[in-house]
């Protein structure tokens, strides 16, 4: 009987199908001849009996062969996805990172895309130019990676810009739907995809939201555009069975995907608790067996030759794509963070013996490290954010160490975007920030190539440069792990997709692998406090720091430089002496014996930069009402409370500190924050605070009144129009908040948060109406402002200042759909072109966990203006410029931020102490 058996699909090749269906044939006759049971109903067979259990053996093999490219795969010589007018190219003089040999395989020489293929590498033999039509591309040394792999994208199903009438990510059906497809939701108009190869991203699975336990199958996608111009033809390898044709059975199976979610989000959506959801997956689970178990019987009595009363082959197309999870012909993706959640479905895989590719978010897996071996078939890849963390109960004891602790217990890393949750353009960044925080560099950049390509079931062809792998391959203007590498070019099945690239000249260190700073006690750290390592620093009365290249201080509403003093000594929040050893002696002699110091290896001394645009400050943990100050009431959609009278609400008053986001911002370098209430409309009165003060009556205010806050945005609730007659009612109004006073007579700060450019120049006729009738100053700040650009004239000379709170730009709602993307699509990009037009510009976050990384942004703009910007503007526009948007620049306080080694900007800097005016203290960070 064991001739029955068909030999493992893996490895095998179509000619050999062809023998072994040969044998089979002959092995059947022979069979039903020499069987007592079978031999009368043999003779009578017809030949429509005879095809038809054909087909049934042919099925059942093919349940049972495993998926996976067939082994003749690399013997194709154009690519199923080829475009024949593709023009073969030669890209000349690379440094080609491959891929191999753990992601440390580079080779310095040229590349030959044809047909769709990698056709050639390093040395490419002339013979195989010959007769080919070539475009050549000289990279001048420049850095070659293969085309980016994004395990986790919701592009094309979760719609960009974001409109009600679109969003396709997510079906509120019920927790199990493993039938549906996200193919049927993906729109190929979608902002996102150009934006995301402008990125180097040139595949991506495309998986269901969270809102189920399973929201159902996955695709992989290329992002370029097709001559079809449909979403199946945009399709990596599908399902053979997508679309129920007949399909050669002699192949093996292709993979699938699967998307799968346990936690808050699934129970969240159906009041569940998280029992609920374990017992959702096990009776799904338990119907998939059932249907398995069924076929399998069926099967077994074909290959017994048992054929009477046999009946159909069990089928349930509901049911039929779990039965592949059970039969190991999915790659399974699971959106799981905590250790209760990924111990449930590590339980939940021996159960039903089922394998696992990747646990995705995964916030808490380098916490168990261990567990991940006894998921049932082996260890699955981790796929992670680099640091959005924080915002959810299983999302707190995130930490951006977890890359490098999972590394190094064996485990395959994944850097994915969950885009648009992280803007698939940056993908690359979330690597690149892993590095930051000690992932190896091999594997940096394997966490968003190989192994991602791997956990997906496409690594015979996505995410190595290797020759027979699919021409996609990315040029960037510095190394993959500098800050802000940007493509210089990008190929996609070997297509260009960049006609005019826009380039900008980065500084010859970029061009190297960032050397990185020692984080190595915080890993250890954030490991032995499971996840929430103390963070408030150790605090000193003196210190002196040596070997320091500058200084830079708050001069009102600028920026003084010193530069190469000897010596720098601090007392209290003071420097007390700046200089040579002998001009400071006076000095070195105050402060006493057991001071610290601090050797600066010729770093810097800058200001501490202030963070404006997210409730840092007014909230911990982003979706846990209890842990913030909660939403103030919109005057617009219902009667204030009569009991609050006319006062306007006032952020300080809701003020929390010690919080962890807080906390890691102020290791990063930023010293104080801006924040106003959460709302629409009038949100209130915003207050600057220190990110360094334990409480509120411990020095943390440095001015409680800040700034009038209004939002002005096309949100479908109340119209523009009506946000503008309020406001307008309000300025021209009498009576009211001191601080609406202050706004009338010139004194307070008005910011507006807008993003329209046509609701800006509403606002810019408000202001010029208002000056005009009251001989009165309205001073104004537009702040988010994506589409200020358009303004840029106007608004300089109407003398409003702007705060740019998105400056990795994207399309999120429609009133910010014009954004300036910048280089490689751009020439231009917003902040520079503000700068150029002469507005005072400020630089903030909308998001409270990005605070930290405040002097990334800032670096990014710094490194991508192609030299238009110097490093004292940069520095401006999250200290002088920003205060001066929001009417504070008089009353910062000198809190200065030392960075040992060189660079405030790029991955190379960490901080290493403040020095508080605000606090009267010097705080340590080791
Ligand atoms: C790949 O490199 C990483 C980091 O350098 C290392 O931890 C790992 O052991 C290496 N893997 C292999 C198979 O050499
Ligand atoms: C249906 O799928 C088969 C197998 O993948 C493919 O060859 C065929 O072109 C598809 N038909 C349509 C109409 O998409
Ligand atoms: C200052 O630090 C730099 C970088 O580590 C080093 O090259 C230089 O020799 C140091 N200078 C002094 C005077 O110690
Ligand atoms: C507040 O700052 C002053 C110096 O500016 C300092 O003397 C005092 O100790 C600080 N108070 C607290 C509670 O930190
Ligand atoms: C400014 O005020 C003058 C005199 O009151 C009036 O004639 C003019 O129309 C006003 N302009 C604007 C833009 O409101
Ligand atoms: C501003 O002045 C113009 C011209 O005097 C007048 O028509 C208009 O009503 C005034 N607007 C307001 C809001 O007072
Ligand atoms: C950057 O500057 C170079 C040299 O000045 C110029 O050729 C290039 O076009 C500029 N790029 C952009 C994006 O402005």
């Amino acid at each position: 009987m064991a001739i029955y058996k068909w030999p493992a699909a893996e490895g095998r090749s179509r000619r050999w199908s062809r023998v072994y269906l040969l044998v089979l044939c002959v092995a059947l006759y022979y069979y039903y001849a020499g069987s007592a049971e079978n031999l009368a109903g043999y003779r009578t067979l017809d030949a429509e009996t005879l095809a038809k259990r054909e087909r049934i053996v042919a099925q059942c093999r093919y349940t049972r062969t495993p998926a996976g490219p067939p082994i003749d795969f690399h013997s194709r010589d154009q690519s199923d996805r080829y475009a024949p007018d593709t023009k073969p190219t030669l890209i000349k003089n690379a440094r080609i990172w491959t891929g191999a040999e753990n992601g440390t395989k580079i080779i310095q020489g040229d590349l030959l895309l044809h047909k769709g293929l990698i056709k050639a590498i390093g040395n490419v033999p002339l013979h195989f130019l010959e007769n080919l039509q070539l475009e050549v591309i000289d990279a001048h040394g420049a850095w070659v990676t293969p085309g980016l792999v994004d395990l986790h994208s919701h592009l094309g199903v979760d719609s960009a810009p974001r409109l009600e009438g679109a969003s396709d990510i997510n079906s509120f059906k019920a927790p199990i739907l493993p039938w549906l497809r996200s193919l049927d939701g993906l729109n190929t108009h979608d902002e996102g995809y150009e934006l995301a190869r402008s990125g180097g991203v040139t595949t991506a699975q495309i998986l269901p939201g969270s809102a189920n336990d399973i929201g159902g199958q996955a695709f992989v996608i290329k992002l370029r555009q097709t001559k079809e111009r449909v979403p199946t033809a945009m399709l990596v390898e599908p399902p053979f069975t997508l679309n129920g044709s007949h399909f050669d059975r002699d192949l093996p199976p292709r993979w699938r995907h699967m998307k799968h979610a346990c936690g808050e989000n699934p129970s969240s959506v159906y009041s569940m608790s998280r029992m609920d959801s374990g017992w959702a997956f096990r009776s799904a689970y338990e119907s998939a067996r059932k249907l398995r178990d069924a076929q399998d019987e069926f099967c077994s009595k074909v290959e017994a030759g048992l054929w009477s009363d046999l009946g159909d082959f069990p089928e349930d197309l509901q049911w039929e794509a779990l039965v592949d999870v059970l039969r190991g012909k999915v790659k399974l993706s699971v959106h799981c963070y905590e250790a209760v959640d990924l111990d449930m479905i590590v339980r939940l895989t021996n159960e039903f013996r089922f394998p696992v590719a990747s646990f995705h978010h995964a916030g808490e897996t380098y916490l168990v490290p261990e567990l991940f071996e006894k998921t049932w078939g082996g260890a699955p890849s981790i796929a992670l954010f680099a640091a959005n963390f924080r915002k959810k109960r299983e999302a707190y004891r995130g930490s951006e160490f977890a890359p490098r602790i999972l590394t190094s217990h064996g485990l395959s890393v994944v850097l994915k975007s969950d885009h648009p949750v992280v803007n698939s353009r940056y993908l690359l960044n979330e690597a690149a920030l892993a590095h930051y925080y000690g992932l190896p560099e091999n594997v940096a950049l394997l966490s968003v190539t190989v192994n991602p390509a791997r956990a997906m079931g496409l690594d015979h062809r996505l995410g190595r440069i290797q020759e027979g792998y699919d021409a996609d391959v990315v040029i960037w203007d510095s190394h993959p792990l500098s800050l802000g590498a940007t493509p210089l070019q990008v190929f996609i099945d070997g297509i260009r997709q960049f006609q005019a690239p826009q380039v900008s000249i980065k500084p010859p260190f970029m061009q190297r692998c960032p050397d990185t700073p020692n984080f190595d006690k915080e890993a250890t750290e954030a490991f032995e406090h499971e996840g929430i390592p103390p963070l408030i620093p150790k605090s000193v009365q003196h210190a002196i720091f040596i070997n320091v290249s500058g200084v830079y201080t708050r001069t009102t509403g600028d920026l003084s430089l010193e530069e190469h003093p000897e010596v720098v000594v601090a007392r209290g929040g003071e420097i007390i002496c700046t200089g040579t050893h002998l001009t400071c002696s006076k000095t070195l002699d105050e402060v006493d014996d057991e001071v610290v110091v601090i050797d600066l290896e010729g770093g810097v001394i800058v200001p501490g930069f202030t963070t404006y645009g997210s409730p840092l400050g007014l909230t911990e943990i982003r979706l846990e009402p209890s842990t913030n100050d909660g939403h103030v009431y919109n005057p617009l959609a219902h009667d204030p409370p009569t009991i609050i009278g006319d006062t306007l609400i006032r952020a300080i008053d809701g003020l929390q500190f010690e919080g962890r986001n807080m906390l890691l911002a102020y290791r990063g370098g930023v010293t104080a924050g801006v924040v106003a209430p959460s709302g629409e409309f009038v949100q209130g009165v915003s207050t600057t605070f220190s990110l360094g003060a334990h409480h509120l009556l411990g020095n943390a205010t440095i001015e409680s009144d800040v700034a009038l806050h209004v939002a002005i945005t096309m949100n479908g609730a109340q119209s523009v129009s009506t946000q503008i007659a309020a406001l307008r009612h309000l300025l021209f109004g009498t009576g009211g908040d001191e601080v609406l006073a202050g706004v009338r007579n010139g004194q307070s700060t008005l910011v507006v948060n807008v993003n329209s450019a046509d609701i800006m120049a509403t606002l810019l006729r408000l202001k010029a109406e208002y000056e005009n009738n009251t001989s009165k100053t309205l001073k104004l700040t537009f702040a988010g402002a994506s589409e200020s650009h358009i303004l840029a004239n106007e608004i300089a000379s109407a003398g409003v200042s702007v705060i740019v709170t998105q400056p990795k730009p994207y399309p999120y709602t429609w009133d910010e759909r014009r954004i300036l993307p910048g280089p490689p699509l751009t020439a231009d990009s917003l902040l520079p072109v503000l700068l150029a037009a002469g507005v005072n510009v400020g630089i903030g976050l909308t998001n409270e966990f990005e605070a930290r990384h405040l002097r990334f942004e800032i670096s990014r703009v710094f490194f991508s203006a192609n030299g238009s910007i110097d490093l004292a503007t940069a520095l401006k526009l999250a200290t002088t410029n920003l205060e001066k948007a929001l009417g504070i620049h008089s009353t910062m306080p000198q809190d200065l931020v030392a960075y040992p080694g060189g660079h405030v900007f790029g991955f190379e800097g960490k901080a290493s102490a403040v020095i508080s005016e605000q606090l009267g203290r010097i705080d340590l960070f080791e």
